[in-house]
């Protein structure tokens, strides 16, 4: 454009008005605008190791609904049901959200030490709340749970959180097997083991004491824990009003939980608890938003041996503990040593938090 053109400066500053008002500000505002939805930080890649089981049912579907998280794999291991049963439901419950392109593996048949105790009494029959959901239009993958939990690891290095919802059977079959993932992997956020007492017996919760050596394999491994136990479950009640919210929307997978929900308020409140317990999606809401719970980094080692306190997890509150020494024929304290701890504890978690997130997630699906 030939500059002597204009020839009154009154002329070139229009211009210069028109120029910015039409090119420069909106370019400008165009690389200013928020990034559009589900641009933000990369999803959290998963692997969900699980026994289903209703509230392991509601943990996969929070998982598949939320856009923070990328679930890689889901393995099964027994321990509500059965390992062929937990197979089923599983891939039921995959087919149910759409998603037969997320990899399906069978795990451990039984425990690593003890007999498998299965838990029909509080899942019904079927695992799924005696719900039958359409046959699954997926397919199992043919590998072993433990094996593709290490090659989906190796895959994508430090990348992996690691979210078993059931007995750790299968984790620590993989650990036992390639200890090389323990520094590969991200994190592990475990829905198990309590500090505040059991709910299979006066010490032990259920999925500990469904494999108490395969647990403390875990806790010993040596990777980042977060234990998301009986101490906050207890506390994320979903009650009988947060049911009838959820039926005002309707979906196959919001239809289903309402079943699975309804099964399980049932129970609670006729063995004592004010709503359904959101042990396995509390794991899962951990995994999205980390701030949900409140933890405490404490030593936790699994009793093994205990006959009242077999599978209670163990944990160290102060992390110290006294040395005694021999002394004039008996021993007596001469330090108190410190403890590593090995495991963060959730101790506290906004409650109402997770529950709208997870109600809002499952609403219409
Ligand atoms: O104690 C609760 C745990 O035991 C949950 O994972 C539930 O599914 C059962 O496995
Ligand atoms: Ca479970």
């Amino acid at each position: 454009m030939n500059i002597q053109g204009f020839a009154s400066r009154h002329s070139f500053r229009r211009f210069l008005l028109t120029f910015v008002l039409l090119i420069v500000f909106p370019l400008a505002a165009r690389n200013s605008i928020a990034r559009p939805q589900g641009t933000g930080p990369a999803p959290r890649k998963v692997i969900i190791d699980t026994d289903p089981g209703t509230d392991d049912a509601m943990a996969i579907l929070l998982a598949l609904n939320s856009p923070e998280l990328d679930v890689q794999a889901i393995t099964v291991v027994p321990g509500n049901v059965t390992a062929e049963r937990g197979l089923d439901n599983a891939l039921r419950l995959v087919s149910l959200a759409g998603r037969c392109d997320i990899p399906v593996a069978h795990g451990a048949e039984h425990p690593l030490n003890q007999k498998l105790v299965t838990a029909e009494f509080w899942h019904g029959r079927n695992g799924l709340a005696n719900i039958e959901l359409p046959p699954s239009k997926c397919t199992a993958d043919p590998r072993f749970g433990p094996d593709l939990i290490i090659e989906t690891i190796h895959k994508h290095p430090h990348e992996i959180t690691l979210v078993p919802v059931g007995p750790e059977t299968n984790i620590a079959l993989a650990v036992s097997k390639d200890p090389s993932i323990v520094p590969l992997v991200r994190d592990v956020v475990v829905m198990g083991g309590s500090i505040s007492g059991g709910n299979v017996n006066a010490s032990a919760e259920a999925n500990i004491f469904g494999d108490p050596e395969a647990a403390q394999i875990v806790f010993n491994a040596g990777w980042p824990i977060t234990m998301v136990g009986l101490d906050v479950g207890n506390k994320t009640l979903v009650t009988r009003a947060h049911i009838a919210q959820l039926e005002r929307t309707h979906g196959p997978e919001n239809d289903f939980v309402v079943g699975v929900l309804k099964f399980l308020i049932d129970l609670s409140e006729k063995y004592g608890a004010p709503g359904v317990q959101m042990y396995d999606p509390l794991a899962v809401g951990t995994a999205i938003d980390p701030a949900i719970v409140t933890t405490e980094a404490m030593r936790v080692d699994v009793e093994t041996r205990g006959q009242f306190t077999r599978g209670e997890t163990v944990a160290n509150r102060t992390n110290t503990v006294e040395r005694n020494v021999p002394h004039d024929g008996r021993l007596w304290i001469e330090a108190v040593d410190p403890v590593t701890p090995n495991a963060k504890v959730a101790v506290d978690v906004n409650a109402e938090r997770f529950i709208s997130m997870f109600l809002g997630r499952i609403a219409g699906k």
